[in-house]
């Protein structure tokens, strides 16, 4: 799917997949340097890690272990409730492992800075975080991300991962949608 595909539902695209891929490259490099040996399991946060997950890890040029988790910050609407229950737990057992976060955003802070306590809890030697989107403006609790691919607008934003009611995750860029979509669909 692409923005012709979505006709007038589209209101604007904020970052295009050039801009996501030769950002994701940079992120890998950085990762490739700050691992240079040694454990690393990389843990996609479902479902809108997905795309970054498969992209970046095809860009890191050292051994990596790829595990899933599925966590529950939103309902079906817009807003954190910032309640975070686990929906799909990892098969890897992290105690003594390096651990990378992959996750699409940091919009109020809630979910990762939950999701890294849990994770250290259960014994992992490092947590860090990478987030390919963040709303700076939309931070609740401070979250120390370690790779971060755009700083964005305190706006809903779709595309790369990212729904609204499950729809437009398979876009390859980052937008925005137009109103009377929200209006339509939403509440
Ligand atoms: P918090 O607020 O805990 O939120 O940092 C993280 C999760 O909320 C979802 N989220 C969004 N989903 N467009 C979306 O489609 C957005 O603008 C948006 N902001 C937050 C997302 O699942 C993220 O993992
Ligand atoms: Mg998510």
């Amino acid at each position: 799917m692409d923005a012709n595909d979505m006709g007038n539902a589209l209101e604007k695209v904020l970052i295009s997949e050039e801009e996501l891929d030769q950002r994701l490259s940079e992120l890998a490099a950085q990762i490739d340097r700050d691992y240079p040996e040694g454990d690393l399991l990389l843990v996609g946060v479902l479902k809108g890690a997905a795309p970054a997950m498969v992209d970046l890890s095809r860009k890191i040029h050292r051994p990596v272990e790829m595990d899933w988790m599925a966590v529950s910050s939103y309902g079906a609407g817009t807003k954190s409730s910032g309640v975070v229950r686990i929906l799909k737990d990892l098969d890897a057992d992290v105690h003594g492992r390096n651990v990378l976060i992959v996750e699409d955003i940091i919009d109020s802070g809630l979910t990762l800075h939950w999701l890294r306590e849990n994770l250290l809890n259960r014994g992992a030697k490092s947590v860090s975080i990478l987030a390919v989107l963040r709303k700076p403006d939309a931070a609740k609790v401070a979250v120390d991300a370690n790779y971060v691919g755009f700083d964005i607008p305190n706006e809903f934003v779709i595309g790369y991962g990212l729904d609204f009611a499950e729809d437009y995750r398979h876009l390859p860029f980052v937008g925005t949608l137009a109103r009377h979509v929200y209006e339509v669909e939403g509440e």
